[in-house]
């Protein structure tokens, strides 16, 4: 039974991250004022093995079906969470926000900015219906300290930043080949599609979009095996280094964006570093229990302090202060953040909302500028 504080959701795309959101939702008790809650009524999957766990999972479940349309004709279901494939991102999109229910999509948001831009045109066309593109590390306590002294102005003049998503898995040349590899499903971005966002997401929510890009864009692995054993090319860029130029209203600075598939020992190494005239921080998931601070007063010492974050995200929980937070929390604290946002809009409880359509269009004119610096070995101008 939908309880008067449910949004009812349902999932397209029963892989690897709609069993994440899955989770979230079933421990929604976790959060000490959890408001309004998500209840996932229904899951679409072309793959019925795929939607087989979350049949055995979910008791609320009353619609299974390979056909999204039979889950938007569904007047019941508010909310859909949809976690497929690049290429199927604009058309699914648009049929989702066009069915007027609420979507949580998944980066890069559109397989390339011509994608892109038709699913911002749909929203625009749809402004009742709340939209938002997931991305969960900045609600680790650290990334979220560093955003509340960003918001502060706590770094003074910004000197320079750094920010980045490494990951190691595809360092293994025998690791069969999937979508993540190929232009036809995850894009010519690569990489940059695949954690660019994800990087991007503190530096664009205060406006950090850079004017100029310079990038170095390297294929690792050329060939991966196919699930008969047969050699086969991988088609994506792995790795990403993007040298930007940012400027503000107030501010100058170099930010280096880098983006890896293929770091050896990464397995999922958030980052984010910003020196300042003031103070300089930095936070890496890699010791998600640390933030590193070094406040600086004129002629005093510069010594760094690493400080135990308590697990103290955007939304209070049941956890105590002292214990560690890890990523199925971060997709908690962003799933919170978004039904908050459903049911308050402007009004949320706290200030970080989940990453708009207007931050991912901002990340694909990044990313298709830096597809032309790397093609033409040239500085590409954004402005
Ligand atoms: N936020 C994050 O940290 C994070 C992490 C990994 C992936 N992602 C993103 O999530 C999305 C999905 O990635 P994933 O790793 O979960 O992939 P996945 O391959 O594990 O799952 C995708 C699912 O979509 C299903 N599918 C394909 N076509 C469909 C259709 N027409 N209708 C319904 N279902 C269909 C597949 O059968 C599969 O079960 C991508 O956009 C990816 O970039 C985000």
């Amino acid at each position: 039974m939908a309880g008067r504080e449910d949004i009812s959701f349902g999932v397209i795309g029963c892989g690897l991250m709609g069993r994440e959101f899955a989770s979230a939702a079933a421990r929604y008790l976790h959060l000490k004022n959890p408001g309004v809650r998500p209840r996932i009524v229904a899951v679409c999957d072309t793959s019925p093995e795929a939607m087989d766990w979350f049949v055995q999972n979910i008791p609320d479940i009353r619609l299974v079906t390979q056909d999204y349309h039979e889950l938007l004709a569904d007047p019941e279901i508010q909310a859909v969470y949809c976690a497929v494939p690049h290429n199927l991102h604009e058309q699914l999109y648009i049929d989702i926000i066009r069915s007027g229910k609420h979507l949580m999509g998944e980066k890069p948001f559109g397989i390339d900015q011509r994608a892109n831009r038709a699913i911002l045109d749909v929203i625009e066309q749809n402004p009742d219906v709340l939209v938002r593109c997931s991305s969960e590390l900045p609600f680790f306590p650290g990334a979220y300290q560093i955003s509340e002294w960003i918001r502060s102005g706590a770094f003074g003049q910004i000197i320079e930043v750094e920010a980045g998503f490494w990951h190691s898995s595809d360092l293994d040349p025998q690791k069969p080949i999937n979508w993540k590899r190929r232009v036809a499903t995850n894009g010519e971005y690569g990489c940059m599609g695949d954690l660019g966002l994800h990087a991007l997401h503190i530096p664009l929510r205060f406006g950090w979009m850079p004017r100029s890009v310079r990038a170095l864009l390297k294929k690792v692995v050329n060939e991966r095996p196919d699930r008969e054993g047969h050699m086969v090319p991988c088609e994506t860029w792995d790795n990403a280094i993007l040298a930007c130029d940012v400027q503000t209203q107030t501010q100058e600075f170099p930010m280096v964006l880098s983006m890896k598939r293929i770091a050896p020992g990464h397995a999922n190494t958030w980052f984010i570093r910003i020196m300042g005239t003031e103070m300089s921080a930095e936070f890496s998931t890699k010791n998600p229990k640390q933030v590193a601070y070094l406040p600086y007063q004129s002629g005093r010492e510069q010594a760094w302090r690493i400080l135990d974050t308590p697990y103290a995200s955007a939304y209070q929980t049941i956890t105590g202060s002292i214990f560690e937070f890890g990523f199925s929390d971060g997709i908690l604290q962003m799933w919170a953040a978004f039904c908050d946002e459903i049911a308050n809009g402007s009004k949320m409880s706290q200030p970080f909302y989940c990453v708009t359509p207007q931050e991912t269009k901002l990340s694909h004119d990044l990313f298709t500028a830096a597809l032309k610096s790397h093609r033409t070995n040239q500085t590409v101008s954004l402005v």
